[in-house]
């Protein structure tokens, strides 16, 4: 999507630079946003002096380039709070674990930190690090209490690595960043592709009671549905999230509903109904529930009944009832298949009525259930996309992006 970086012209930008060695990449990325037409501030931390110099970003930017929030000369030509609102986007790359666990505790110890607290502009993030501190949980509960905040994390991408692992890590390419920079500056001005649109998404697996103690549920995360929420969210439109058991937190402005079962996630939905232009049914439902669901825990030595065989009834299929309904203007499912798999989903998308499906392979256990990545393909009723292995919040800023843009005339209709 090149033609999107003319958005970029015009846009003030700021870069924060923290010290990883991708930060090598940064004068090129600086290059590349400045041709676009955009005015590019930088700022460093100290620790990124040990792999790009201030000289190199202070040529390529045409400003000098500031790193201390005490440098009275700086300050005096522009003051850190007059920077922070200077900023249309401030864009983090590379961001290291450090700097991420700085974000997400609101620490405010150096200039960089304390001009993301000040600045009203959408904030985004391209973390690098070794593979290993990236799935660290500490890393990434960080990353999903930023993303909770509203801050976008582009990448990182996966693949060999400087200290010689192999793994996800590697900062996403300045071309990448050039092309989400433009995508951010549709939506950075509170009127994006999906504003004045009410967007309903499940998530999460559904749980059915076998008896107290046990139920049938499945490997769900939540965390595909809940960057789509997120997404929509920053795309300008009013998010309902409906949200099955174990899925992590929301944003503020999400409203967000929590279920339980396949029939609770049934009527949410319904109740949900007359206020939503689009549906996107992000959640793994069980289709099926014990047809008794037991008051009292099933015993194990049960002489009447040896073999244990549990009657289960069907599910609604709650999509399906959606398409039924003719209330909502878009209708999106995913699909988790682990064979034929564009084969399955193009099928599955004509007999539900969808408008479009979003299909995965789960038979790759790297990605999908319970990973941060994803590899998708968006099937639509005049072609097709796919998405290629990239982190769960990318996907689904894409996939936004891409659905404002097919059912443009449906949703503003
Ligand atoms: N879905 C739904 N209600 C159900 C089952 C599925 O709304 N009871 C939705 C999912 O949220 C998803 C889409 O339907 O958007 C496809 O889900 P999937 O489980 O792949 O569909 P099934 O109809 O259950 O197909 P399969 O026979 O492959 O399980």
């Amino acid at each position: 999507m090149p033609e999107m970086t003319s958005n970029l012209s015009g846009q003030h930008i700021l870069l924060g630079i923290s010290g990883g060695i991708a930060a090598y990449k940064t004068p090129i990325l600086v290059r590349r946003l400045v041709e676009a037409g955009a005015s590019v501030q930088v700022v460093m931390t100290a620790n990124a002096h040990q792999f790009v110099t201030a000289t190199s970003l202070q040529a390529v930017s045409g400003n000098p380039v500031r790193d201390d929030l005490w440098d009275a000369g700086a300050e005096a030509a522009m003051g850190h709070i007059e920077l922070a609102r200077w900023a249309d986007q401030i864009l983090i790359a590379p961001a290291t674990a450090s700097m991420i666990a700085r974000l997400a505790t609101g620490d405010a110890s150096d200039l960089l930190s304390t001009l993301c607290l000040a600045s009203p502009a959408p904030v985004s993030i391209a973390p690098a690090m070794n593979q290993q501190m990236y799935q660290h949980p500490a890393v990434q509960r960080n990353l999903a209490s930023l993303q909770a905040d509203g801050c976008r994390i582009i990448g990182p991408d996966s693949g060999d690595q400087a200290c010689g692992d192999r793994g996800p890590g590697r900062m996403t390419e300045p071309e990448d960043l050039l092309t989400a920079l433009a995508e951010q500056s549709l939506t950075g001005d509170g009127r994006g592709p999906l504003t004045d649109c009410t967007v309903t998404v499940t998530t999460g697996p559904t749980r059915e009671a076998i008896d107290p103690v046990r139920y049938i549920s499945n490997h769900s995360s939540g965390l595909q549905g809940l960057a789509v929420a997120e997404s929509a969210r920053r795309a300008g439109a009013k998010v309902i999230l409906i949200a099955g058991p174990g899925v992590a937190g929301a944003h503020a402005e999400i409203e967000r509903r929590d279920v339980t079962t396949a029939q609770d996630m049934y009527e949410q939905v319904h109740n949900a109904l007359p206020s939503t232009d689009v549906f996107i049914g992000v959640a793994a439902v069980a289709d099926y529930r014990p047809a008794n669901a037991q008051g009292q825990k099933i015993k194990r030595h049960r002489q009447e009944e040896p073999d244990m065989r549990l009657a289960l009834v069907e599910n609604p299929d709650i999509i399906a009832s959606v398409v039924q309904s003719g209330q909502v203007k878009v209708v999106v499912g995913f699909a988790a298949e682990t064979n034929d798999t564009l084969n399955n989903a193009r099928e599955k998308r004509a007999r539900k009525g969808l408008d479009a499906i979003v299909v995965n392979d789960v038979s790759d256990h790297s990605i999908g259930f319970n990973s941060s990545n994803n590899a998708v393909t968006l099937i639509h009723e005049n072609g097709e996309i796919d998405f290629g292995i990239q982190p769960k919040t990318e996907i689904a800023e894409q996939l936004i992006y891409q659905l404002g843009a097919l059912f443009k005339n449906k949703i503003t209709l």
